[in-house]
């Protein structure tokens, strides 16, 4: 059975680009539900622990100079089988292959600046949701 929880973050370039508030309305508007969030600017060393899941790939540098480059906002959302419905709320990776009316085709830039995560399994929402909140602050 899929869970209702899931992580989001939204990432440096929709924040600088003034995309935040209009994003949280689209994630509440589809139904999902805040149960945790805050403002974070992650160190290097942060957000290369986020992502060690890809230290192998040519893009992990990168990834980690963007997603320490600015503030970010990080989440916990709860909604009937979160993972897969955010996956299809936000879009594909690369925002030039995003369906029309997803997050990424709305607001992301390009495939590296591509401004919002979503966790891929049950498994890593939680996890990713306990790399950012205690358990007091994700009841
Ligand atoms: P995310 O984890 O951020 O929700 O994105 P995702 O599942 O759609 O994609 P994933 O394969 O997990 O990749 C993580 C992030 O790495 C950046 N990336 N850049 N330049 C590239 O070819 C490339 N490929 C991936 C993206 O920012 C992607 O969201
Ligand atoms: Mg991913």
């Amino acid at each position: 059975m899929s869970g209702n929880r899931t992580f989001t973050m939204i990432k440096p370039d929709a924040m600088s680009n003034g995309h935040a508030g209009k994003i949280i309305d689209h994630i509440l508007s589809a139904g999902f539900s805040i149960k945790a969030m805050k403002l974070v600017h992650l160190t290097k060393s942060q957000a290369g622990g986020f992502y060690a899941v890809h230290k192998e790939r040519p893009f992990y540098g990168e990834l980690v100079d963007f997603m320490s480059s600015g503030p970010i906002v990080a989440a916990i959302l709860e909604g009937d089988n979160a993972v897969e419905s955010f996956r299809t709320l936000i879009g594909s990776t690369n925002p030039e292959e995003a369906a029309e009316g997803t997050i990424r085709k709305l607001y992301a830039e390009n495939i590296g600046r591509n401004a919002v995560h979503g966790s891929d399994s049950d498994e890593n929402a939680a996890i990713e949701g306990s790399y950012f909140f205690s358990e007091l602050e994700r009841f």
